[in-house]
């Protein structure tokens, strides 16, 4: 009788069989997984909570207790290779996906969007190259505080308390005697004080009134005061100066006239005009009158005139040793005439799509 004799086996080999098998369906179950969602429900199924692991794990109770801890060994130490290779399956999936993406979506031969250069704003541009001129003459360029003290942006320029230009209607003031300066000219004492003659400065700058924002006015603005002190100084050398910035300024034909004029820190005071750019002073275009300047040939840039003699004394000089020449012209002016612009408003709003016409 050759009956068959029955096989014995240790428990954990038998184990190691169940987690062989299990392990060998976990691979082609991983080998179907082509997405996330895909490998995530492999996931569930074998390692998860109810997944096939546990429910082996529960068998480990049943067993002698002896054979339970190197029974829990042997799953554990398979539970970390199936991880590790749930782990790398996951990557291969994440690194193919990325793969097909760009492959579809990156085409290196489109051409890029064309690098964005910055470029100087057109006030800033206006005023440097209003004080590149006065530079290569030697001209100091001094910035003052925007905040100042009612003495030198008033008194010491000879703008007396009762004088219009000191009500408050007119000025920002910031606390009892102290104010956003109404204009550049406060330098002009400033620097008198704490140098001897001779002096020749520029001062570019923002100053500050009270007025309502619209196309011709803000309450924020910028000039240049220019500065020029020493013994004969004339009101030839002015115009001779500001002729040469306004062609620096506008280009190679412009002329410069003065108007009579009045402000209490120069005596005589002229206003300063310049041969309109829009016309070329003729004051008409081919369709009509120039816009610009209103059919005029010039426009208005700013105010100047001789140093008043008070302005010196109040500075430490002796008027009748030197003699001086002052001016302040408005660059919001000077851009938007080089821009044929008639909101100043757009100085200020900075939209890019205008700044980069205006480059
Ligand atoms: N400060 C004057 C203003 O803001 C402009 C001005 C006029 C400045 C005459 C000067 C000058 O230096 O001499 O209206």
């Amino acid at each position: 009788m050759g009956g068959k004799l029955p096989r014995w086996r240790s428990i954990i080999s038998q184990l190691a069989d169940q987690l062989n098998a299990l392990g060998e369906r976990l691979v082609s179950a991983l080998a179907e997984a082509h997405d996330a969602a895909a490998l995530e429900s492999v996931r569930v199924r074998f390692l998860g909570r109810s997944g096939e692991v546990t429910a082996l794990r529960r068998g480990i109770g049943s067993l002698p207790p002896a054979e339970r801890p190197e029974a829990g060994k042997v799953v554990n130490e398979a539970v970390t290779v199936w991880e590790r290779l749930l782990a790398a399956t996951d990557a291969a999936l994440q690194r193919r996906a990325l793969d097909a993406q760009l492959d579809v979506a990156i085409d290196v031969t489109f051409p890029a969007p064309p690098a964005r250069a910055g470029s100087l704003h057109p006030l800033r541009r206006a005023m440097e190259d209003a004080c590149a001129y006065f530079e290569r003459r030697g001209f100091a360029v001094v910035l003052g505080d925007e905040m100042e003290t009612e003495y030198y942006n008033f008194d010491a320029l000879n703008i007396p308390p009762d004088h219009p230009a000191r009500e408050g209607l007119d000025s920002f003031y910031l606390a009892s005697g102290l104010l956003l300066r109404t204009h550049t000219s406060p330098m002009q004492i400033r620097t008198m004080q704490a140098h001897p003659p001779p002096i020749a400065i520029v001062v570019p700058g923002k100053s500050y009134r009270r007025d309502s924002m619209d196309a011709r006015h803000s309450p924020m603005f910028n000039q240049i005061e220019g500065l020029m002190v020493a013994p004969g100084i004339n009101m030839g050398h002015l115009k001779g100066m500001l002729t040469g910035m306004c062609r620096e300024v506008f280009g190679p034909n412009q002329a410069v006239r003065f108007r009579p004029s009045f402000f209490p820190f120069t005596e005589p005071s002229a206003e300063v005009d310049t041969t309109c750019p829009g016309c070329g002073g003729s004051g008409s275009l081919a369709g009509g009158g120039c816009k610009t300047c209103g059919g005029a040939g010039w426009i208005e840039i700013g105010g100047s005139g001789m140093v008043h003699p008070e302005v010196l004394r109040e500075s430490g000089y002796d008027p009748e040793l030197v003699s001086g020449w002052a001016f302040g012209v408005g660059i919001e002016r000077i851009a938007m005439v080089r821009h044929d612009m008639d909101d100043i408003r757009v100085l200020f709003e900075n939209d890019p799509r205008v700044l980069e016409q205006l480059a």
